[in-house]
């Protein structure tokens, strides 16, 4: 039984995907039952990094989430539309849906898993944050007999390999974007990064799984790293700090309430911390749960392999529950699930 998916999207992450599927030797057999139908793209006669299927390459997007062959749609345009309403119409057509978009989940995640609860179909996530840590399925899955308390991480690859090597080389902000923009780590619009808005959208999905509940974007307080300089660095430095853009969802309680702080700022971090040791293009999420304690997941943030990655794997469980008549553990469901009742502050 193969399992038909449609790309919508050949960038970094598209392009990293499709590799995976078309060279499946060595990897997890069910790698072999994906077949590639369509990619949807903007031109089809721009140059690609990889040999195709002939007749795969379709510009018009919509013939993609509206075609019958297709099983599973795999979302990887990045920005909200037209991501979103193709989402929705795929969802509508009752296709699986695979996205590694956080702006469209943070934002619309509700209503997508929503749609796709009562369309009986998944929507599966894990390359949106923390391209190649599989965080997701650790706050659903791994980490589900905890209470969680903290959720801490550096989820915004291209600030980290700013920052990092601002303080190693003292190198240029304007710089080293482009730099990260060359190895495909920035978005499209790169102040989504800089500006921290990406790291918001990527703490409402972590903080929305770990806390059971939907957690409104727009309840994150979040600032990014434009008015970081190098003397900061240094003085940090000088202090025996690191400086790192934190994404925080943490749980404050007093005698009579228990809040959620949710917050995204450039942060000081004591240079002994393991999150102060956390370079380059690399993520790290730091959870900390009862009875569980705390543990760490590092990895590439960003970039075409590792989100890849994480983006192939959901494709994989879907095909796993297709084909062997099971369920994936869906958001939806531990959102829900009325693990607590905070309120955001
Ligand atoms: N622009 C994002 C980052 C890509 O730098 O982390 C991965 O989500």
């Amino acid at each position: 039984m193969t399992i038909k998916i449609g790309l919508l999207g050949l960038g970094v992450v598209g392009t990293g995907a499709a590799k995976i599927i078309l060279d499946p030797s060595g990897r997890n057999s069910l790698v072999k039952d994906i077949s590639i139908v369509k990619i949807g793209v903007k031109s089809a006669n721009k140059p690609r990094q990889i040999d195709l299927p002939p007749n795969v390459i379709e510009t018009d997007l919509e013939n993609i989430v509206n075609n019958p062959d297709i099983d599973i749609v795999v979302e990887l345009l990045g920005g909200l539309e037209p991501a979103r309403t193709l989402i929705l119409k795929a969802i509508a057509n009752k296709k699986h849906i695979v996205t590694a978009n956080k702006a469209v989940m943070a934002l619309y995640g509700d209503e997508i898993y929503k749609k796709a609860c009562i369309a009986g179909v998944y929507v599966l996530l894990e390359a949106a944050v923390g391209g190649g840590i599989p965080i997701v399925k650790a706050l659903k899955q791994s980490l589900s007999a905890n209470r969680i308390e903290s959720i801490v991480g550096i989820v915004n690859g291209t600030t980290n390999y700013i920052l990092t090597k601002m303080a190693s080389e003292g190198t240029d902000f304007e710089k080293v974007l482009m730099e990260a923009q060359k190895l495909g780590y920035a978005e499209a619009d790169p102040s989504a990064d800089i500006d921290g808005l990406d790291a918001a959208d990527k703490i409402t999905i972590l903080a929305s799984l770990g806390f059971g509940m939907q957690i409104n974007r727009h309840d994150i307080y979040y600032e990014g790293i434009r008015g970081i300089n190098s003397i900061d660095i240094k003085y940090a430095k000088q202090l025996g700090f690191v400086i790192k853009l934190l994404a925080i969802a943490k749980k404050v309680t007093n005698n009579t309430s228990e809040k959620l702080q949710l917050t995204v700022h450039p942060t000081l971090v004591p240079e002994e911390h393991p999150l102060a040791h956390v370079d380059g293009v690399y993520n790290a999420v730091l959870v900390e749960g009862d009875p569980l304690g705390e543990v760490m997941f590092l990895g590439q943030g960003a970039g075409s392999g590792p989100t890849a990655s994480a983006v192939v794997s959901d494709i994989v469980n879907i095909v796993d529950a297709l084909k062997n008549n099971r369920t994936v553990s869906s958001s939806l469901d531990y959102i829900n699930s009325d693990l607590y009742k905070i309120t955001p502050i």
